[in-house]
């Protein structure tokens, strides 16, 4: 590896797999479970709210019985210990980036645990369940939904994950299929910009020919010896 300063991670469902959190692609995911068309647009919630609300209900709740691993760990250790720029930008909904200890983390697909507020636009931290329409913290009108990019929505803050992007030295993508746009664009966004760039995941993704190097495997083994291996030559 060449000298490296600016870091970009992307993480994907891949990470948070061996935390018992369904991927979505993967054999028996979620989007075998549940049409996307059903929980995951604007228009499914205008159409069935209560089915949209109880989906995400279900998973609010279960991403708050799971922990990191040791992929979340190593993440932490890095964004601790690395002295340069570091952006992990996750499409995970889950917060277990979060409580591993990483604090440079940009939630592009939003978060379980935020509600946002559709008469007022204030967004709010949510544990709870929403399918009884409580009203939001700030304004108290009924108006929750989750602070999930859907279908046909528009990804957050695209703006500061281009400007990372333009300063990045190193491009790694972790446990993510490269099938959902723009995420999966970064590789050839980051390659042009002049960032060397490598895969982690189980699989060959759909964009793996796009990167300079992959690594295949479990991310729990994966992520953590990168880690050693590039806090060894700052
Ligand atoms: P996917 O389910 O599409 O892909 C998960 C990837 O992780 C696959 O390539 C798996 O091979 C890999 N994987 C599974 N277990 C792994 C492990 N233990 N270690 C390493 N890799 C592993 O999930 P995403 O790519 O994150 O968007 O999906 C992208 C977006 O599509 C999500 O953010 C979500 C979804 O629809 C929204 O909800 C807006």
């Amino acid at each position: 590896m060449t000298s490296i300063r600016n870091i970009v991670i992307l993480t994907g469902a891949g990470v948070s797999a061996e935390s018992g959190i369904d991927t979505f692609r993967d054999g028996g995911g979620l989007w075998e479970q549940h049409r996307v068309e059903d929980v995951a647009t604007p228009e499914a919630f205008v159409r069935d709210p209560d089915l949209v609300l109880r989906f995400y209900d279900m998973r609010r709740a279960a991403i708050q019985t799971k922990a990191p691993n040791a992929a979340h760990d190593a993440l932490a250790r890095l964004d601790r210990e690395w002295p340069g720029e570091l952006l992990i930008v996750t499409q995970n909904v889950d917060d277990l980036h979060e409580r591993a200890g990483a604090r440079r983390v940009l939630h592009m697909h939003g978060e379980h645990l935020n509600v946002w507020c559709t008469a007022c636009d204030a967004r709010s931290r949510w544990t709870g369940p929403l399918i009884h329409r409580p009203g939001c913290p700030e304004c108290g009108e009924a108006a929750l939904r989750p602070d999930i990019v859907w279908f046909g929505e528009m990804p957050y803050r695209m703006d500061e994950i281009f400007a990372a992007l333009e300063e990045a030295d190193l491009f790694v993508s972790i446990g993510t299929s490269g099938a959902v746009y723009p995420a999966a664009g970064f590789v050839r966004n980051a390659r042009e910009l002049g960032a060397q760039t490598l895969e982690l995941n189980l699989e060959p993704s759909q964009g793996s020919g796009w990167f300079d190097e992959a690594r295949h495997g479990p991310a729990s083994e994966l992520v953590p010896a990168w880690v050693d291996e590039v806090l060894a030559q700052r």
